[in-house]
């Protein structure tokens, strides 16, 4: 790796890591900014938009910078009314930046070029939102808790890479767990997290766990790691998909099914799986009755997705999930909100999180790992065999010769507007 790229990983990791320190010294919510990926789907885009603007930003707001990310749709018709869109936004906490680019590059060019933080720029940790996402009100609420409980945690924190806001089903995910029936016919997934549901029948279940996948549904992700990122895929990232290397199963299990392996050229999530499984990293994953989460998705036409109606219904009971709100708060007796005035009516921590000692901790496999600092060195560990066995010139040390934000975009930059 070049001495100038990891000297810049090394201040904004420091750097990054101080903003999120002192806000919790402080007691302030962790300045934020949001990734907006779109492309041609200006109704997908005003629903996000809509969730973005209407949820609840506590007492005392933080900045947020929005960023929209903008692949070009060689329609005039569509740009108009994306333009239009983001030109309506009412957001009082911080600047609108937009971005389009000149030729279509493809989800994935898209998204790895849509944020390029640094140590003297964007040193915030960043949410990811693609179009056909759609937010819950309390979405910051989540995210703040979780950077308060876990990301200042010193024995295991260098290895946490963010905060999903979704909860992923056992199927389609980058490895396929599958599951059995129970005597009552009821499918029971063999990840174990997905069926400790908390508040579920068994006392095992908590309300947020350690997961070694990444989530592309509406996610925060630290600027050191997405950084470093971009560095790792400088050469993976152009390689056709049959040329990249392939997750093994694990290693008592000689047959099993690594989705993630199959996955094609438009797929920025199987080269971060690559980065996160190779370092030994996790995410915080909310974890509450019925898969209830912060995001879902709404499943539209698009890059991965088909036309066929049928394969869209299917698709859509998955992964179009409730959004948690108040009324299920009360419902459930948790504090969703870090307001500082709540008042809290119990004396758990917002969103009965478990503390950053005990939080279980899942590989990418969905296999238990003791918690903290002792399953954080087995996940890294484990990442360092399997990087092992890559050819070298894939992965470690690329260079960075061409960065994915030189592409000749154009730059608006609407200011924030006073409410
Ligand atoms: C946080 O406090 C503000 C101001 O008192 C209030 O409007 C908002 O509803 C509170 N948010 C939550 C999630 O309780
Ligand atoms: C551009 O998009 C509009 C709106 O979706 C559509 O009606 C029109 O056919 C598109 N034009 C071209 C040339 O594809």
């Amino acid at each position: 790796m070049a001495i100038t790229a990891t000297h810049m990983l090394c201040a904004l990791a420091s750097v990054g890591a101080n903003i999120i320190q002192q806000s919790v010294q402080d007691g302030t919510p962790v300045p934020l900014v949001a990734v907006v990926i779109a492309w041609n789907r200006p109704a997908s885009l005003a629903r996000l938009i809509r969730s973005l603007e209407a949820a609840d930003y506590g007492a005392a707001a933080a900045p947020i910078e929005i960023r929209f990310a903008l692949d070009a749709s060689g329609n005039q018709t569509v740009d108009d009314e994306i333009d239009q869109i983001i030109r309506s936004i009412r957001w009082p906490f911080g600047v609108v930046r937009v971005r389009r680019r000149l030729v279509h590059v493809g989800l994935k060019e898209n998204v790895l070029g849509a944020w390029t933080p640094s140590d003297e720029e964007d040193p915030a940790p960043a949410v990811f939102l693609e179009d056909d996402v759609e937010l819950s009100r309390l979405w910051w609420h989540w995210v703040q808790a979780c950077l308060r409980t876990y990301a200042t945690h010193d024995t295991w924190q260098q290895q946490l890479i963010g905060v999903s806001l979704f909860t992923p089903d056992n199927l389609n995910e980058p490895f396929e767990n599958g599951g059995s029936s129970d005597p009552n016919g009821k499918f029971v997934p063999s990840c174990e997290w997905q069926g400790l549901h908390w508040k579920g029948n068994s006392r095992k279940g908590t309300s947020a766990v350690l997961f070694g996948q990444p989530c592309s549904w509406g996610a925060v992700y630290f600027p050191w790691h997405w950084a470093a990122f971009r560095q790792f895929v400088g050469k993976l990232r152009h390689l056709p998909p049959e040329k990249l290397p392939k997750i093994p199963c694990p290693p008592d299990t000689p047959r099993c099914k690594v989705s993630a392996n199959h996955w094609g050229r438009n797929s920025w999530k199987r080269l971060m799986i690559y980065y996160m499984t190779m370092s030994g990293l996790y995410m915080v994953y909310p974890n509450f009755p019925g898969r209830a989460g912060f995001s879902t998705n709404h499943v539209e036409p698009g890059v991965h997705l088909s036309q066929d109606p049928q394969v869209l219904y299917g698709q859509r009971a998955r992964h179009r999930m409730k959004l948690i709100d108040l009324d299920m708060c009360r419902t459930w007796r948790i504090r969703c909100s870090i307001n500082e005035t709540a008042g809290a009516d119990n004396d758990l921590p917002p969103f009965s999180l478990p503390s950053a000692d005990s939080i279980q901790l899942y590989d990418f496999y969905c296999r238990v790992q003791p918690p903290a600092a002792e399953g954080a060195s087995a996940l890294r560990e484990a990442g360092r065999a399997l990087e092992a066995k890559l050819p070298s010139e894939m992965v470690g040390g690329a260079p960075v010769v061409d960065d994915p934000s030189n592409d000749g975009s154009e730059y608006l930059i609407i200011p924030a507007v006073s409410t």
